[in-house]
């Protein structure tokens, strides 16, 4: 995290490269201030006026910080959450240079993308934080149908899928102090107005985008105000402990339910399984080749057939 910062701020010209010692006569307040103050200057698409007006949230997305560039737009989430900021504040970068995807990996994030997080800070325990993933999947799903996406379905856990190709996944970390939830970064990256040649090569056949898949271009402001507002509804439903309505929203969207799957859990058990449905606390649940049931609680799901 320390990264971060000091690569956002030197960027800015905030450090010169004297960094080290810049950094200890700094304080952490003073820190986290000036990386707000950066998050309110101009950007060149992403604006906070055009996201702002006609809004109709309470709280979601009432105080946004928009970047030029950052590695990861749930990096400075987290930071900022440890340093007093609102429940609903969200962080936008227009690029993100090493940004986090699931399982370790990189999630490539170019000019033209919606790369942006969410900052909560809801009273649960680590047990819900699946449904807060599988509530987030069924508030962008609703968001592309709004905008026209005919029938965008979602992988388990979370990624958005689009005529068999992702077009957003969602990184969900929670921060927490002696094993209780201070705050949850909801991370959300959305290929909206990008060419699948801007992806590396190894990504190009199983990835989409929205200019491709409506066949224009699209504004990313109005498509933030829309999925903010989604959000906040699904995320009420959360606090109200609706949990069934939000699992009987992500049924009716899944691409995984009735499909053969490798399953890859944590630690590397694989194995292949027939995918039954979802449990009430948003694990997969799956029958193996020998007739056995298992919940997937964690990992991945490679769809075979
Ligand atoms: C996945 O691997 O499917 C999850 C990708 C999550 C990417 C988003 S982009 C905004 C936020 N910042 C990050 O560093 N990651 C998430």
């Amino acid at each position: 995290m320390q990264k971060e910062i000091v690569n956002l701020l030197k960027k800015e010209n905030k450090l010169s490269d004297d960094t080290i010692s810049e950094i200890k006569d700094i304080d952490l307040n003073d820190f986290s201030n000036i990386v707000k103050e950066l998050g309110k200057e101009d950007t060149s698409y992403i604006k906070a006026s055009e996201i702002s007006k006609d809004l109709d949230t309470e709280y979601i997305g009432k105080n946004l910080y928009i970047y030029n560039e950052v590695l990861s737009t749930n990096t400075i989430a987290k930071f900022l959450s440890m340093n007093d900021v609102e429940n609903g504040t969200v962080i936008i970068s227009e690029k993100q240079t090493q940004a986090k995807g699931r399982s370790g990996k990189v999630w490539e994030s170019p000019l033209g993308g919606v790369w942006l997080s969410i900052i909560l800070k809801p009273n649960v325990d680590h047990s819900k934080l699946p449904l807060i993933t599988l509530a987030t999947g069924v508030a962008v799903a609703k968001t592309l149908e709004e905008i026209g996406v005919e029938n965008p379905e979602i992988k388990w856990p979370n990624d958005i899928i689009i005529n068999d190709k992702k077009v957003c996944g969602i990184l969900t970390e929670a921060v927490a102090k002696f094993n209780t939830i201070e705050s949850v970064i909801v991370g959300v990256g959305i290929d909206a107005n990008l060419d699948v040649e801007q992806f590396p090569e190894e990504l190009q056949e199983g990835t989409t985008t929205l200019k491709v898949e409506l066949k224009r271009e699209g504004n990313e402001n109005h498509l933030i105000k829309l999925f903010l507002e989604e959000f906040e509804k699904i995320i009420g439903q959360f606090n109200n402990e609706e949990y069934e309505d939000i699992l009987k929203e992500w049924r009716k969207r899944s691409y995984s339910i009735g499909k053969i799957v490798e399953v890859r859990e944590p630690f590397n058990t694989y194995y292949d399984a027939y995918v039954l449905g979802i449990g009430k606390e948003g694990a997969l649940v799956v029958e193996k080749i020998d007739g056995t049931l298992e919940k997937v609680i964690s990992g991945e799901c490679i769809i075979k057939k």
